[in-house]
């Protein structure tokens, strides 16, 4: 049995049909099951990484599981697999802990693998780079009145499928192979905010418009929902992807076979949410 922590999350979902279509058992948490709207074959049960006494009902019978970092939480979960017998551990980290070490995102990232690897669980880390599902904040405007107004525009990236992550988690749960190892994953292609505007547009046949935001008014809207040193952290790692091409990586297809996902694959996949 595998357990998927984070299954409502943008890749924990990806986990969980993934893993479902290689036919193995999964058990998934939420801290809401009734509202989770995962496959019926999945075994959900409540759970919350902040409440200890939560874990060992989810970790009963599992050998295998995928992390999502809870912050401040991954040192509880830990202590937890450990008396429940776990035997490997697949965690969501971030491509942000090979950043500039005073990154507040990278550092946070490096201290939850640096709990798994000292738990004495075999290991792999999962390090992507930025989600193209960040990009579905631009969602609503977009449908609203098709201006996308974000900072950076010209800031380079190479963003990542969901499914493309998960794919990566999933083949290290399913092998004992890729212990030990830890995988930076970037999408296809390196593109602007601009660029990735107008990839929606074509997609979904309307004309969008980009239009670039100050970065202080980014920020106030930002620490509305996200505590203000991550505001911080993610406006200055987009500062300085101004005017550079971003790395694109072969590690997905290297570890699963098939190509990273393009960016307008991605928009197919999402094209309700902007339409
Ligand atoms: N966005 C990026 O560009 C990027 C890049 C690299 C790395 N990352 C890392 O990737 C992670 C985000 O992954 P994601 O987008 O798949 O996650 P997500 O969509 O934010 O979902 C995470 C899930 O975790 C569950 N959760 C939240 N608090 C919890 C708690 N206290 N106990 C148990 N479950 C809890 C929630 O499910 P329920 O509500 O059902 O409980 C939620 O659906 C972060 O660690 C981030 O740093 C992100």
């Amino acid at each position: 049995m595998i357990l998927v922590t984070g299954a409502t999350g943008n890749v924990g979902r990806q986990v969980v049909d993934q893993l479902l279509e290689a036919g193995e058992r999964v058990r998934a948490t939420s801290r809401d099951p009734a509202r989770a709207g995962l496959p019926a074959e999945v075994d959900v049960r409540r759970a919350d990484l902040r409440d200890p006494d939560t874990l060992p009902a989810v970790l009963d019978g599992v050998d295998r599981a995928y992390l999502f970092p809870v912050p401040g939480q991954v040192g509880g979960f830990l202590a937890a697999a450990r008396k429940a017998g776990l035997r490997r551990i697949v965690l969501l980290s971030s491509q942000a802990v090979t950043f500039d070490p005073r990154d507040v995102i990278g550092r946070a990232h490096a201290e939850y693998e640096r709990a798994v690897e000292e738990s004495g669980l075999a290991w792999t880390f999962v390090r992507p780079g930025a989600f193209m599902a960040n990009d579905l904040a631009w969602a609503p405007a977009i449908r609203a009145d098709g201006v996308v107004r974000a900072p950076y525009g010209r800031a380079a990236t190479a963003p990542i499928h969901e499914r493309d992550i998960a794919a990566v988690a999933v083949r290290a749960l399913l092998d004992d192979g890729h212990a030990g190892r830890a995988y930076e994953l970037t999408g296809p292609e390196s593109l602007t905010a601009v660029e990735r505007v107008r990839l929606i547009g074509a997609s979904i046949g309307r004309d969008l418009r980009y239009e670039e935001q100050p970065p202080d008014e980014a920020r106030r809207q930002m620490a509305t929902h996200t505590p203000p040193a991550i505001v911080d952290a993610v406006l200055s790692i987009l500062a300085s992807a101004v005017g550079a091409g971003a790395p694109v990586l072969p590690t997905v297809e290297e570890v699963t076979g098939r190509p990273a996902a393009s960016y307008t694959r991605w928009v197919g996949d999402h094209a309700a949410d902007f339409r």
